[in-house]
């Protein structure tokens, strides 16, 4: 056993997504996504840097003209905690004016992160604005945000994998695992 793999049966309880069941739903997402843009050419938006794994496989599973553009903020701890404040740190290099975007997220819990972003991209005049989200936490949902494209729901614990980190670790797992109750506390 490597060293990676001896730190997923370290820290990682339960595998809740496997790689082929995480694979299988993007590749639906996309096809959906590619029979509702065809001749769009729509933008996806992506929140850096979970969404990183997502957007890469999503993109390629679309077969229209896209583009892609980043946005960043700082809002999660990677602890758990609930945000208190959302701030934009990276903004789009392109405008969305007029354009068709679909906003890419990995994970909405509260929906607080979504909302300020969302709200930022509407200002900026785009023909549409829809979302989708991989993973869905509904249980500690703050802001009720209508989402057009939703992959799994996830339970109301801590995950890890598929570009989600604990602590900026864990983002490599090909699978979605929970991280074992007491490596979220710890460094
Ligand atoms: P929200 O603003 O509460 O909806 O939080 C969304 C952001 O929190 C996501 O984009 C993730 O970066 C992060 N997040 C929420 N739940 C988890 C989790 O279980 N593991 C890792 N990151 C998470
Ligand atoms: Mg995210």
């Amino acid at each position: 056993m490597n060293e990676c793999e001896n730190s997923l049966v370290n820290n990682i309880q339960e595998i809740i997504y496997s790689k082929e069941q995480i694979q299988k739903k993007v590749e639906d997402l996309g096809n959906q996504i590619s029979k509702d843009y065809q001749n769009k050419n729509p933008i996806f938006i992506g929140v850096l840097k979970g969404v990183f794994i997502f957007m890469a496989d999503l993109i390629r599973n679309v077969d229209i003209c896209s583009q892609v553009d980043f946005m960043a903020i700082s809002s999660y701890s990677g602890q758990g905690e609930q945000p208190s404040e959302v701030k934009l740190v990276k903004d789009l290099d392109v405008s969305i004016r007029n354009r068709h975007v679909i906003f890419v997220e990995d994970v909405i819990d509260t929906g607080l992160s979504l909302h300020f972003l969302l709200k930022i991209l509407r200002d900026r005049s785009p023909q549409s604005l829809e979302v989708c989200v991989l993973f869905d936490k509904p249980a500690h949902r703050l802001i009720d945000i209508p989402i057009r494209y939703r992959g799994f729901e996830l339970p109301d614990r801590f995950v890890v994998g598929y570009g989600m980190d604990h602590k900026e670790k864990f983002r490599n797992l090909n699978c979605i695992g929970l991280l074992k109750a007491e490596k979220i506390h710890s460094s």
